[in-house]
């Protein structure tokens, strides 16, 4: 077999075999294949895509290139839930804990945030203590005895996956169905949980910027998890301005605690509802709305609250920020934005206040660059509201007054208010 022949038949749109797929992956993740032949390969699919069939060949020679885990040993049903990451999502923290709380199995391994993005890890590692870090032992031992752990992607997990991100990442072929689709879902069948909710954001702040491309994305990743076995839903989401109030790990963090105490209920609240709902839809024999139901039970009988405070003792950090959310880290400085005019609040470009919080120091340009873990904004409006002029719009939290001064002007060109009243945002946009 030629690496040659297998570029040229993907760019005559020719399919090629499961051994073929099996023998480029193997081959660049054993070094036997150099990064030129794969990096014309990936960008023969980024031109001319791949078809279902060797996605999902592409997906398990993936997958199979390192560690499966295995959860056999839980007395349950697993069920794992993927977004493809925005701004201000912070779903996870409230929804591991609501599904546990309802008698759900919850393992879970999540990302840090890179470049406008923030990542799950992060937001969890700004609770003093917090160890993202455990042994498989542990990791096992704790999903079944409380119900969730979240923890970053660690040990011999799809080799294969971060030896092709990494060259993806300078070839210009990130922004690839087919790729995104297999690099994900290698991940999900590795973890091996027995269902998955995919989460797949849409708009200015998230990779997939139209509804064709998620609606393309959601379709391929939910047809591999199904292909291999897995009981599989796909929302899609939106992602045109950030989700929830706050944007920052540690104002996150907040966020979340806030929504788990009760006392704010915003469309985040409502959505983390719906997707734990459709978490536990998918791992038992109850109807989704006898679910969703049981969610927010849980969440008002503060059950949830009790559960995430579990999960955070269990791996290592301070329980007590769930009745004192003050204990978590704050930045230096902060500002206020005001209104210059009174009208609706229309929009809020996520991916602006994404790079408004990277230069705030809350997120990552390079995958060692310290993060500010109390840096980032909260808003105080939602989409739809009637602002007044000189009202108070965001707080902006940094390390700096001079930090704080450089992102206003991106935030205030990020905020757009016009004289029409806008509808309320719908956060789910279509379910799969
Ligand atoms: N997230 C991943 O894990 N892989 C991609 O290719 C894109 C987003």
């Amino acid at each position: 077999m030629q690496v040659y022949d297998l570029i040229q038949k993907t760019i005559r749109k020719e399919k090629l075999s499961d051994s073929e797929i099996q023998f480029l992956i193997r081959g660049f993740t054993e070094n036997q294949i150099p990064d030129y032949m794969m990096s014309a390969w990936l960008m023969a699919v980024r031109c001319q895509e791949l078809s279902p069939e060797e996605t999902a060949a592409m997906t398990l020679a993936i997958r199979d290139s390192g560690e499966i885990l295995d959860f056999s040993e839980i007395p349950g049903v697993t069920v794992d839930k993927h977004s493809t990451g925005g701004i201000g999502d912070k779903t996870t923290l409230m929804i591991a804990p609501i599904v546990a709380a309802c008698g759900g199995y919850v393992p879970k391994m999540s990302g840090r945030g890179l470049g406008f993005t923030g990542g799950t890890i992060d937001k969890l590692e700004s609770i003093p203590g917090f160890s993202v870090n455990l042994s498989r032992q542990d990791f096992y031992r704790q999903v079944q005895k409380i119900g969730c752990a979240v923890i970053a992607q660690s040990g011999n997990l799809t080799p294969a996956d971060k030896k092709i991100y990494a060259l993806r990442n300078l070839t210009a072929t990130v922004d690839s169905i087919p790729l995104i689709s297999a690099s994900i879902m290698s991940k999900k069948l590795a973890l091996n949980a027995d269902c998955i909710l995919l989460d797949v954001k849409c708009g200015s702040g998230a990779f997939m910027k139209t509804r064709e491309s998620a609606f393309a994305l959601a379709e391929s990743m939910k047809s591999t998890a199904i292909a291999h076995g897995k009981k599989c839903s796909a929302v899609i989401t939106d992602m045109n301005a950030p989700l929830g109030m706050a944007v920052g790990n540690a104002l996150e963090v907040r966020e979340a605690i806030s929504i788990l105490r009760c006392e704010i209920h915003n469309p985040l609240a409502e959505l983390v509802i719906d997707l734990s709902g459709r978490m536990l839809a998918l791992s038992s024999s109850d109807s989704l709305q006898k679910c969703k139901y049981n969610a927010l039970k849980a969440l008002r009988s503060g059950k949830a609250l009790e559960k995430f405070a579990e999960m955070i003792a269990a791996q290592g950090g301070d329980a007590s920020v769930t009745d004192h959310p003050e204990k978590l880290p704050h930045s230096r400085a902060s500002k206020i934005l005001i209104a210059d005019r009174s009208g609706y609040l229309a929009s809020v470009h996520s991916e602006e206040v994404g790079l408004a919080c990277l230069e705030l120091g809350a997120g990552r340009t390079s995958a060692n660059s310290q993060i500010d873990p109390g840096a980032g904004v909260i808003f105080l409006h939602q989409i739809g509201d009637e602002i007044r002029k000189n009202d108070i719009l965001c707080e902006i939290h940094a390390n700096s007054e001079a930090l704080c001064e450089q992102a206003e002007k991106r935030l205030r060109a990020a905020i757009q208010i016009t004289e029409m009243s806008v509808p309320e945002r719908q956060l789910i946009d279509s379910v799969i």
